[in-house]
């Protein structure tokens, strides 16, 4: 396999790629994925009614990377993002962060690794209604009990453009600025991943943007890990490598994606 960088699927295999757990070394290539899925399952449901939302999903996260994941609406991308996330378990198949395999954690240690290393932006902001926007954002802060870095903390609100709103709760934000705090707070920790699900898709052009300029610098100045999922053509330009699914299962990686790259091959996989 000749060198390249980005994500590696089953699909990109072939007989002489031997994946090394020990060495981290997929195909030859030196590789400290960020997260890592191994045939990772996730079924809803039984019977009848069973939905199987991930199907044996294989890929690898790079560290210090910016990945989109694409695909229509119920494809598994949110349900992907969470069992990446250790925010939902898997049917089966497994999920590891750095090394550990979330798999073999208790929920205490679950939980504590997802407050210390993860963040995570939702598609439905989860913001907390008696706190003010401030609060919402320092809060995986205050409950590990670390102080905000002043300068990082003044630069991710200020880059969200939230400076005269923290003092407001989220019922006195607009859907926008909501999703700003929600983005915030994913990125006040500095966490070692950062998962963030349509993380523009409530923002005007001009908010997106700037936090896509933000999320991209975080990554090419700062060494930040980003996972994002998006509809957007325009926002998935800004990632290193699209990931798109459908029907529960990656069928391709693009690397290096153009706006109109995106929405050619959307067209092409009918989404
Ligand atoms: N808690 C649940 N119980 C049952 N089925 C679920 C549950 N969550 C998701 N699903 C189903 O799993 C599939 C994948 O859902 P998921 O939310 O991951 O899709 P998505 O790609 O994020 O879609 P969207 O773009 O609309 O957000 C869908 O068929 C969905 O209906
Ligand atoms: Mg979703």
């Amino acid at each position: 396999m000749t060198q390249r960088a980005g994500i590696f699927t089953v699909a990109d295999m072939t007989a002489n790629d031997v994946y090394s757990p020990e060495a981290d070394i997929w195909g030859g290539v030196q590789l400290a994925p960020a997260v890592r899925a191994e045939m990772a399952t996730k079924v809803y449901g039984g019977g009848a009614t069973a939905v199987r939302a991930l199907d044996a999903v294989s890929l690898a996260i790079p560290a210090r990377r910016f990945t989109a994941i694409m695909g229509p609406s119920g494809s598994g991308k949110s349900t992907l993002m969470h069992c990446m996330a250790g925010l939902d378990d898997l049917t089966s198949g497994r999920v590891y962060v750095g090394d550990v395999d979330l798999g073999t954690l208790s929920d205490k240690e679950l939980t504590r690794l997802r407050r210390d290393r993860i963040g995570f932006v939702f598609q439905a902001y989860n913001l907390l209604p008696m706190l003010t926007a401030r609060e919402n954002i320092t809060l995986p802060l205050d409950l590990a009990g670390r102080k905000a870095d002043r300068g990082w903390l003044g630069r991710v609100i200020d880059t969200v453009g939230l400076g005269d709103r923290l003092k407001h709760r989220p019922s006195e934000l607009s859907g926008g600025q909501q999703q700003r705090v929600a983005v915030a707070r994913a990125l006040a920790s500095r966490p070692e991943v950062i998962f963030a699900d349509e993380p523009t898709g409530n923002l005007d052009s001009r908010s997106g943007g700037e936090i896509l300029a933000f999320m991209r610098a975080a990554v090419d100045e700062m060494g930040q890990t980003i996972v994002m999922v998006t509809h957007d053509p325009n926002a998935a330009a800004h990632a290193d490598e699209v990931v798109f699914l459908a029907d529960g299962r990656i069928v391709d990686v693009m690397a290096a994606p153009t706006a109109d790259t995106v929405l050619e091959h959307m067209k092409a996989l009918g989404s």
